[in-house]
């Protein structure tokens, strides 16, 4: 439960290896936050986020959770609410990035990149609504994208995905109001992690860290959308008012 102030006391990571969400629990941790369950695949490097938060002094428990195999949603994830009881937030990070040149080679792993960035957040997220609208309480945070905002011909797929899961963000949100439970969605421009490795950064690129700063800005003023950084919001303001063919003018530069 938040406390008088608030504050995080639970988290549950689906996603637990990613980057940017040990940047949240790490930032979590160091205040109210006392419990971090991460759920993801077993190989995904959930077993050095949680020695990095137990150094933190968090309690820290790993489950097994994929986001393809949307079967097993509502068993996993009513597991752990049934085991931790209240879970104040629900932090969803799993993604993946590929490539658009990977995509058109193989469709498979292009629909394959669906399933984790949109069909398997839209099953936990409906399943997960449901666990914190019988507890009265509680917030969802999505990871939505700029590059979900208006699609590029270089990394359309991607986009595509972070589309659906922003714009099923906004909708489930809207119908969570007046539950006691909220849904934020965040819009990161290019963050600097294990997904970006490698890559030539794009205008106002920005750090882990800074994005959970945003977050949990976010969480404590209510907000339901946050941009990362916020100055992102301008820019794709005037990007989604283009014309078509100036935007693929625009749009190839990166
Ligand atoms: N980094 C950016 O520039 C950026 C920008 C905008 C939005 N975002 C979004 O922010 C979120 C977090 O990104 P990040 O930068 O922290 O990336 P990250 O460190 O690569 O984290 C993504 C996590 O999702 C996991 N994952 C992949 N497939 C999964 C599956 N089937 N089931 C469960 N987990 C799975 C990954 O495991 P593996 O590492 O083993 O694949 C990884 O731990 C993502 O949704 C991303 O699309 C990132």
């Amino acid at each position: 439960m938040r406390d008088a102030l608030g504050e995080v006391q639970s988290v549950l990571v689906l996603g637990g290896g990613s980057d940017i969400g040990r940047a949240v629990c790490r930032q979590l941790v160091k205040g109210r936050c006392d419990t971090v369950i991460l759920a993801g695949r077993p190989e995904d490097g959930m077993d050095d986020v949680a020695a990095d938060l137990r150094a933190e002094g968090a309690t820290v428990e790993l489950r097994d959770w994929d986001a393809t195999d949307v079967a097993s949603h509502a068993g996993v994830i009513g597991d752990i609410f049934d085991e931790f009881g209240d879970i104040d937030l629900v932090y969803a990070p799993a993604g993946i990035l590929g490539s658009q040149e990977a995509f058109d080679r193989d469709p498979a792993f292009a629909a394959a990149a669906v399933q984790i960035n949109f069909g398997g957040l839209v099953s936990a997220s409906l399943v997960v609504a449901d666990r914190l609208k019988a507890q009265g309480h509680g917030v969802l945070v999505l990871m939505s994208s700029v590059a979900g905002l208006r699609a590029r011909k270089n990394n359309f797929v991607y986009g595509s995905t972070k589309a659906g899961l922003d714009a099923f963000g906004q909708g489930l949100g809207d119908a969570l109001v007046g539950t006691g439970v909220r849904v934020m969605v965040v819009r990161p421009g290019f963050v600097r992690t294990k997904m970006t490795e490698g890559m030539d950064a794009a205008p106002f690129s920005t750090t882990p860290e800074e994005v959970a700063h945003l977050i949990i800005d976010g969480l404590t003023k209510g907000m339901e959308t946050v941009w990362a950084p916020p100055v992102l919001k301008y820019p794709f303001f005037v990007f989604q008012l283009l014309p078509r063919a100036v935007w693929r003018r625009v749009s190839e530069r990166g």
